[in-house]
């Protein structure tokens, strides 16, 4: 059965991968991928699939409403999968309203364009919107977060997804429209934006530069390897039930200092420098301001109900990450040669 999905924020990081898996898996599916191209979206991230004949890209802003209504009027989706955002916390910090409007507006305008086009027939209809684990809060040294955890956004950026989650679900409660929500926790691999912890030390690794450590280091993720992501978002697009929610993770935590050890161990030896090298480059920092402790995922749920569990282990994850952005010198050096040199010189200037 042939299918016309819409995926929004495709030339970003955890876009770029599913748009490359649908593709490559679904043959059959019309893929249309919509995406502003801010900072965070990049073509080259899908150079490899471009040309496949079920892809289309369109440059747009899912903040401007009749742009998107337009769009919907011209082609009929069956599916949307809803990436888009802005996706910074630090970013989000020194301004959120840029948060609200794509991450709230944005979605809205989703929501009514899908709730318009679909009014009358909603069957084999789905718009899936990807959150993150931060909506929940933060957590002490125990416990996990599960699908029923009380929301309590601490930054701009969890706010603006939170409000985004509530109206996702409002408008399956009060309209029918048919929904999945999932709440997954910190994403690593290749094609992340180096404004992240992880592409963010390597990249300064690589040029000798000092290691940002917020505080004293002992925040707490939970990491997931992005393509396993991808695929709990393939998995969740075609199983998951309406109106559910699903928490998704890499039983995989870390604190930042020891991820970073890690890191700088895995680098030099990829790089052929004596151990010890990169280490000596570690440098804490101001921390960042409602720093929240700790994250981590309690995905039973998705385990039991949809079968999916991590393919890889951390080690082999970060090992390839590495590798990746050591052989991708020219998608690194474009990306870093612009305005991200000004964000960094301005983020980091009082730290
Ligand atoms: P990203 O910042 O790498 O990419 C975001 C993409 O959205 C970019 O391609 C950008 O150009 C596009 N975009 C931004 N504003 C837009 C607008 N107004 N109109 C159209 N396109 C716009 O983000 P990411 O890390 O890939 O995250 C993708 C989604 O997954 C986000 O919704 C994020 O909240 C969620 N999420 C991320 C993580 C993570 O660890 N990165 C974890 C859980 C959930
Ligand atoms: O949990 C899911 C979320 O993970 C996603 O929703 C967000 O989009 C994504 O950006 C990520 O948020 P974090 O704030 O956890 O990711 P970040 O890579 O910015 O930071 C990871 C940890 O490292 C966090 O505790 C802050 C710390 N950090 C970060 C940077 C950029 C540093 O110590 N130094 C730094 O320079």
């Amino acid at each position: 059965m042939s299918k016309k999905i819409l995926i929004t924020g495709g030339a970003g990081f955890i876009g770029s991968h599913v748009v490359r898996l649908f593709l490559n898996k679904y043959p059959e599916y019309q893929i249309v991928n919509l995406d502003k191209l801010t900072y965070a979206g990049n073509l080259e991230n899908l150079k490899d699939v471009e040309k496949s004949p079920n892809y289309s890209f369109v440059k747009g802003d899912i903040v401007d409403a009749s742009f998107i209504n337009k769009l919907f009027a011209e082609q009929r989706f069956d599916g949307i999968i809803h990436l888009a955002a802005e996706s910074h916390v630090d970013r989000s910090i020194t301004n959120p309203l840029a948060f609200v409007e794509t991450n709230v507006i944005g979605t809205l305008n989703l929501l009514n364009a899908a709730k318009e086009q679909w009014k009358g027939n909603m069957d084999g209809k789905l718009f899936y919107h990807i959150s993150t684990d931060e909506v929940y809060g933060s957590l002490g040294e125990e416990g996990f977060f599960l699908e029923t955890t009380a929301y309590d956004p601490r930054s701009p950026y969890s706010a603006s997804k939170a409000s985004s989650d509530h109206f996702v679900r409002a408008y399956h409660h009060t309209y029918g429209l048919p929904t999945v929500v999932s709440n997954c926790s910190n994403n690593y691999g290749p094609n992340q934006f180096p404004e992240k912890l992880i592409p963010l030390c390597i990249h300064n690794i690589k040029n000798g530069k000092p290691l940002p450590i917020y505080g004293d280091g002992k925040y707490t993720r939970d990491w997931l390897w992005v393509k396993d992501h991808a695929a709990a978002i393939e998995l969740i697009y075609h199983k998951g039930l309406i109106g559910e929610t699903y928490n998704i993770g890499g039983h995989n935590e870390w604190k930042n200092i020891d991820l970073v050890h890690l890191l700088c161990d895995q680098t030099d030896k990829a790089l052929g420098r004596p151990q010890g090298t990169s280490r000596a480059l570690i440098t804490f920092v101001k921390d960042r301001p409602g720093h929240d402790k700790r994250y981590a995922i309690d995905a039973t749920k998705i385990k039991k109900e949809l079968g999916f569990e991590p393919s890889i282990t951390f080690e082999q994850g970060l090992s390839e990450t590495i590798d990746w952005y050591l052989i991708n010198t020219d998608w690194l050096d474009n990306i870093t040669s612009g305005a991200y040199a000004e964000y960094y010189a301005q983020q980091y200037k009082n730290r």
